[in-house]
C-alpha cells in the first residue's frame, strides 16, 4: 500500500501512546476519501488539445526554446521599478487567473523571464505586516512590527528610539535620487499608509499618519517628531519626491480647510506643499491627472480621496467617480519621471489587495489583483527593457486558500462541487481566519450554514473562515518576485526580502553597496 496509508496509522500510534485526546473520528485510511472520484466535468475541458500528449509537448518546447534563447542583459539599468501587491500571496495570483479568465491564464508579470521567493518575516515576528516589510523591501533592512524606516533598534511605539536618527534607515528612494535620479511613488491607499511611507518616513509606529494620531502616541514626546504627512511633504526624502499620487487627503488638512481633514495644528500640508516651489502641482480628481502635461510639471502630488482610494468596481459603479486607477496613476507617474534624463525610482503600490482580504472578501481581492496585472503591463509597454529594471511582488500572504477538486473552468467563487461530511456543499476559497466566521457557522446549531445559499454572488461577499477574528490576518509563508529587464536574472532563487531593494540598486548602480559598475571595473 501507499506511503500516505503508514503515515497516516503511524499518526494514529503517536496520538495513542501520548494518551492526548481522542479524536472523534478515526485517521483517514481510505484512498477514495483522500482523492475522491468526482462527478465528470459538466464543461467540457478549456481547450479539447488539453487530452492529447501532442498539447502539452509542444507547449513544454515552446518555453523551453524561449528559455535557450534568452540573453542576459547585463545593461546598467537607467530606471528601475518596484510593483508592490500588497497581501498579493501565490494562492491569491493562482485565484487571480481564474478570475480573469481560466487556470491556464497569465497574470502579465507572470510572463517576466525570471521568478524567485522572497522570505517575509521580521524581525520580531514570524508572519509580519505592511510596516515592518516596506522597510525590508524598499531600505533593504529587516524590522519590527509596526515600525517604518526604522532599524530593529526601534520597538512599535518607541518615540525616544525613533528620535534618535542613528537607527533611521534609508530607502532606494534616497540612494536613486543620492545618485542624481527622480524618484516616485504611486499607491491606492493613502499615499501615508504604510507600504507607500517606507519610500520617505522614519516612524516607530505606521498609525501616525498626522500630527494629532503622532500626539496621542508620543505624548510631550511628540515635540520635535513629525507625523507622516509632514514627512511627505518637509522630510529629507519626501521633500525631493517628483510624483505621489494616492489617497489619504485628510492627514493633510485641518478641518478649518477640508471638512474630512485630521489634523489639529490649523495647518494646509497642500497648500504648504503649492507654496514651496513653481512648478509644484497638486490635482485632486481623475481628469485633472490626465490632463498634467508632463513636461510643464515640476513635482506633482495627487490625492484622489480623503482616506484610502475606492476598490476598482466601486469606481466602475459610480457615475460620478473621479478617481484614476492603478494603471492611469502609474502612466502619468513614468510620464513625469522620464523627463529626467538621469532615470528613475518607481513604487507602485496595488495596496487594496490586503484591505478586501482582511475583510474575506475574495472577488475584490481577486479583481485588485487583476488591476495591478493591467498597471504592470502598461509600465512595461511604455517603457524599454533594454534600460528599465521591472520588480513586482508582495509584502506578506494572506491565510487564503484555494481547496477542493472543483472541475476545470467552472466559477472560481462558486461551489467546490462536492459536500463536507455534514452534507453541505463548501466554497473552493476560504479563510482560516476572519470575519465572515459566523456567518458560515451557526454558533447555536454548532453547524455549518450551507454557504452556497447564503453566498450573495455581489462583490461585497464574504468568504468563509474557520477562525473567527475582526479582520483576517496575514499569512507567512514565502511571496513570489517577477523580474525583467537588466540584472532580472538576479531575482531567482529564494532569499530574504530585504535583498530586493540591494538587488535593484546593483542593478542600476545607486547606494553604496555593491553596483554592477563596480564589478564591471574591478
Ligand atoms: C542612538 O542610537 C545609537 C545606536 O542605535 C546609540 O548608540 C546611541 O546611544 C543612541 N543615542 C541616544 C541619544 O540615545
Ligand atoms: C506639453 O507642454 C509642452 C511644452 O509647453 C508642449 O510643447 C506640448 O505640446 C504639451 N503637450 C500637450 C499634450 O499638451
Ligand atoms: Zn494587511
Amino acid at each position: 500500500m501507499t506511503l500516505t496509508l503508514k503515515f497516516f496509522v503511524g499518526l494514529g500510534l503517536i496520538t495513542l501512546a501520548l494518551g492526548a485526546a481522542v479524536p472523534k473520528r478515526a485517521p483517514v485510511e481510505d484512498e477514495e476519501s483522500m482523492h475522491p472520484h468526482l462527478p465528470r466535468s459538466a464543461r467540457a475541458r478549456t481547450s479539447s488539445e488539453e487530452a492529447t500528449q501532442a498539447y502539452w509537448h509542444a507547449a513544454s518546447k515552446q518555453l523551453l526554446r524561449e528559455k535557450l534563447s534568452h540573453v542576459r542583459n547585463t545593461n546598467r539599468a537607467k530606471n528601475i521599478i518596484l510593483f508592490l501587491g500588497d497581501g498579493m500571496g501565490l494562492a491569491t495570483l493562482a485565484a487571480a487567473r481564474s478570475y480573469i479568465g481560466g487556470e491556464e491564464q497569465k497574470l502579465s508579470f507572470e510572463e517576466f523571464p525570471f521568478t524567485g521567493l522572497s522570505k517575509v518575516y521580521s524581525v520580531d515576528k514570524i508572519v509580519p505586516d505592511s510596516a515592518c516589510t516596506s522597510t525590508s523591501y524598499l531600505c533593504g533592512v529587516k524590522a519590527n512590527y509596526g515600525t517604518i524606516g526604522v532599524n530593529g533598534h526601534v520597538l512599535r511605539g518607541d518615540c525616544q528610539a525613533m528620535a534618535n536618527a542613528s537607527n533611521h534607515v534609508f530607502s532606494l528612494g534616497k540612494w536613486a535620487m543620492d545618485s542624481g535620479k527622480a524618484a516616485g511613488l504611486v499607491t491606492t491607499t493613502r499615499v501615508t499608509h504604510a507600504s507607500p511611507s517606507g519610500v520617505y518616513a522614519h516612524t516607530a509606529d505606521r498609525e501616525w499618519e498626522n500630527n494629532a494620531l503622532l500626539e496621542e502616541g508620543c505624548g510631550e514626546q511628540a515635540e520635535g517628531l513629525q507625523d507622516i504627512a509632514m514627512q511627505l511633504i518637509y522630510g529629507e526624502v519626501g521633500s525631493r519626491l517628483k510624483v505621489m499620487l494616492g489617497g489619504g487627503k485628510r492627514n493633510f488638512y485641518d478641518p478649518e480647510f477640508y471638512d474630512k481633514g485630521r489634523r489639529t495644528d490649523g495647518r494646509n500640508l497642500v497648500e504648504e506643499f503649492e507654496a514651496l516651489d513653481a512648478g509644484n502641482t497638486f490635482v485632486k480628481t481623475q481628469k485633472k491627472l490626465l490632463k498634467v502635461n508632463a513636461t510643464e510639471t515640476g513635482r506633482l502630488l495627487g490625492l484622489f480621496s480623503s482616506g484610502h482610494m475606492h476598490y476598482h468596481v466601486e469606481q466602475l459603479a459610480d457615475p460620478e467617480n473621479n478617481e484614476p486607477t492603478l494603471e492611469e496613476m502609474t502612466e502619468k507617474a513614468i510620464e513625469v519621471l522620464e523627463t529626467e534624463e538621469e532615470g528613475y525610482f518607481l513604487f507602485v503600490e496595488g495596496g487594496k489587495i490586503d484591505i478586501s482580504h482582511h475583510d474575506t472578501m475574495a472577488r475584490i481581492a481577486l479583481d485588485e489583483t487583476a488591476e495591478l496585472s493591467k498597471a504592470v503591463k502598461r509600465a512595461r509597454e511604455i517603457t524599454n527593457p533594454e534600460d528599465t529594471l521591472i520588480v513586482v511582488t508582495s509584502d506578506h500572504s494572506h491565510t487564503f486558500s484555494v481547496a477542493g477538486y472543483q472541475p476545470r473552468g467552472s466559477d472560481i467563487f462558486g461551489s467546490a462541487k462536492a459536500n463536507g461530511l455534514d452534507n453541505k456543499p463548501y466554497l473552493p476559497l476560504s479563510y482560516a481566519n476572519g470575519k465572515s466566521f459566523d456567518y458560515y457557522y451557526n454558533t447555536e446549531t454548532h453547524q455549518r450554514e450551507d454557504p452556497v445559499v447564503l453566498a450573495t454572488g455581489d462583490f461585497d461577499q464574504l468568504f468563509p473562515a474557520m477562525v473567527p477574528l475582526e479582520s483576517e490576518t496575514h499569512g507567512g509563508e514565502d511571496v513570489a518576485v517577477f523580474a525583467s529587464g537588466p540584472w532580472a536574472h538576479l531575482f531567482t532563487g529564494v532569499y530574504e526580502q530585504n535583498t530586493i531593494p540591494h538587488m535593484m540598486a546593483f542593478a542600476a548602480c545607486v547606494g553604496d553597496g555593491l553596483t554592477a559598475c563596480q564589478t564591471a571595473t574591478n
